[in-house]
């Protein structure tokens, strides 16, 4: 299989690491990042009608509803040439028949499904310490500081804390995850195509892991 033609799923409690993973990955395979939060974040500040359609949800940590999600990532996958990894996507059963529903309309199936296992004590110093970039770039007051406090690295800019990032409503998105995405753990574990990696490592040793299982499935890229 080549590498660039890869159909990953990336799951994971908030603030596991699935941005930061995915970014790498991404680059590292040629495959596409579609996250459903920065989308729905972009539209946001876009002002546009989807945008203030999802705002309220997702500043009171809940999930946009399924068919809302379902059709945005249907127009986005439709749109996309080669592979991709899902980040945020699916996060509900419905969501996650609804991929395979799409999938199989289209000939197309999932390789991999890669969860990153976090526990939620430590989530919240976590996602509580984020700092954001408008630029994309994303910081951690405890394991990846700015060189300048406040400003990012690589363009100056101010850095931003997500208005979802607060503790109570840190602690209101792991309560959903818990009772909505976590069952999407054994549903992927049951079809086969599944691997977990430990998200509390640092982030050097998480890349490891998930290019380890990508590897055993793709070929290394330096090899392909
Ligand atoms: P979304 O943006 O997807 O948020 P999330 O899933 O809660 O995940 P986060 O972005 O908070 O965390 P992450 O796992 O990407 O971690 P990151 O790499 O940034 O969704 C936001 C909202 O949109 C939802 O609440 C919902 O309302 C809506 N939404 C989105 N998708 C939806 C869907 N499918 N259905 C319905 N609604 C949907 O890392 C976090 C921090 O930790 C960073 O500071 C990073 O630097 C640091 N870090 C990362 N890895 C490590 C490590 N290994 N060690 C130490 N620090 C690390």
């Amino acid at each position: 299989m080549s590498a660039t033609e890869l159909r990953l799923v990336l799951l994971g409690c908030p603030g596991a690491g699935k941005g930061t993973q995915a970014k790498v990955l991404c680059e590292r395979y040629g495959i596409t990042h579609l996250s459903t939060g920065d989308c729905f974040r972009a539209e946001g500040a876009a002002g546009t009608a989807l945008g203030k359609k999802v705002a309220d949800y997702m500043k009171r940590g809940v999930l946009v509803p399924d068919a809302v999600v379902n059709e945005v990532v249907a127009s986005k996958l439709d749109a996309l040439k080669g592979g991709w990894l899902l980040d945020g996507f699916p996060r509900t059963l419905d969501q996650a028949q609804e991929l395979d529903r799409y999938l199989r309309a289209n000939g197309q199936k999932l390789d991999l499904v890669l969860a990153l296992a976090m526990k939620p004590e430590e989530i919240v110093r976590r996602l509580t310490s984020r700092r954001s970039c408008s630029c994309g770039e994303v910081y951690n007051l405890l394991s990846r500081p700015p060189r300048a406090e406040g400003v990012c690295d690589k363009c100056a800019k101010p850095l931003l804390q997500r208005e979802d990032d607060t503790e109570a409503t840190v602690r209101k998105r792991l309560m959903v995850y818990e009772d909505l995405t976590s069952p999407l753990v054994a549903y992927y574990r049951s079809g086969g195509v599944f691997t977990e990696v430990d998200g509390s490592l640092p982030v050097s040793d998480v890349t490891k892991g998930l290019c380890a299982a990508v590897d055993a499935l793709a070929g290394s890229p330096s090899k392909s």
